[in-house]
């Protein structure tokens, strides 16, 4: 095969494609399944054409506003300059390359996962005093920024935004931030249609010919918690269609969270996908095709 694979990540596999003109890359979406920065030793059947889907789905609804990386989702051999080979099929997406900016663009509209953690602890999140009393699942008056490193090996460290604008520069950190929360409003307010609200969400953005373009994957349940609204209103604690249930599942077995991690149960491995079709479908308005 042509394409050269120049990185694999936990979860995307990228190949450099050949051709003369642009600099592309074919980001193909794998069913590996991560935790806790540890990658799992069970697949996710289809996870990464659900992802896929649920990316090319967010990309066009975003529409023209955004630069985006996305080329086109299922090139032909001619864009490819081969056969796009029958297991990539599904998962792929020619991208433009960029220069990804080393940061983490997270955007809170609730308090939840590490956010909670961090108030539970110190009253803060991202550093900023909140009042006494929040519990997991408040939602915040208006959506936060907060930023983290991203780190090549190891945990991600959160970063405040002045850290942030010292390692991409301020107008890029400011760019980002403004770019973040307004996709995240759109999103946001899609998937509340849909009776789901999105709690919170991973971008990531690099440089393409010299202007920031939003990049990687967008608003999928691999890097959004999405819960199910109507039980988040009566109160209870929502149904999770994102990582949640597997991480809750890990802790339970006392894992130390280092690998190797333990093996996946059928029962969790189905929900998990039964779960990213379900939210993939109501928040797209799309059938899931496999
Ligand atoms: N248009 C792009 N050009 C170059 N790199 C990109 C582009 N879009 C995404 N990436 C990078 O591709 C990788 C996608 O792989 P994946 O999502 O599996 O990685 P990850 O596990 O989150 O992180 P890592 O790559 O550090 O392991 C990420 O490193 C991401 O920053
Ligand atoms: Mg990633």
């Amino acid at each position: 095969m042509a394409l050269e694979l120049i990185h694999k990540g936990k979860v995307r596999d990228l190949y450099r494609v050949r051709t003369p003109r642009d600099k592309l890359l074919l980001m193909v979406a794998s069913d590996r399944v991560s935790a806790f920065d540890v990658v799992m030793k069970e697949e996710i059947r289809d996870k990464g054409k659900i992802l896929t889907a649920m990316s090319e789905f967010w990309f066009q609804y975003l529409g023209d506003g955004f630069p985006s990386h996305l080329v086109k989702v299922a090139p032909t051999s001619v864009e490819l300059g081969e056969e796009l080979p029958d297991s990539f099929k599904g998962r792929a997406m020619l991208v433009k390359e960029a220069e990804m900016l080393p940061i983490e663009c997270i955007v809170r509209g609730y308090l939840a996962g590490s956010a909670l953690k961090e108030y539970q602890g110190s009253q803060t999140v991202h550093g900023q005093k909140l009042p006494v009393g929040l519990t997991g699942g408040m939602k915040f008056p208006e959506p936060l920024f907060t930023p983290s490193t991203k780190a090549e090996s190891g945990h991600d460290v959160n970063i405040s935004f002045d850290e942030a604008a010292n390692i991409v520069g301020v107008e890029a950190a400011t760019k980002v931030r403004d770019m973040s929360l307004e996709i995240y409003k759109i999103g946001a307010s899609r998937a509340e249609q849909a009776g789901v609200v999105l709690a919170d969400t991973k971008f990531e953005f690099g440089y393409i010919d010299g202007e920031i373009a939003i990049c990687d994957e967008v608003l999928t349940p691999d890097s959004s918690r999405m819960w199910e609204g109507s039980e988040l209103l009566a109160g209870g604690e929502p149904t999770a269609y994102d990582k949640q249930p597997l991480r809750d599942w890990l802790e339970s077995t006392g894992w130390n969270k280092l690998p190797p991690p333990p093996s996946l149960p059928e029962v969790i491995r189905k929900s998990l996908r039964n779960r990213y079709i379900a939210v993939y479908e109501r928040i797209s308005g799309r059938e899931f095709l496999g």
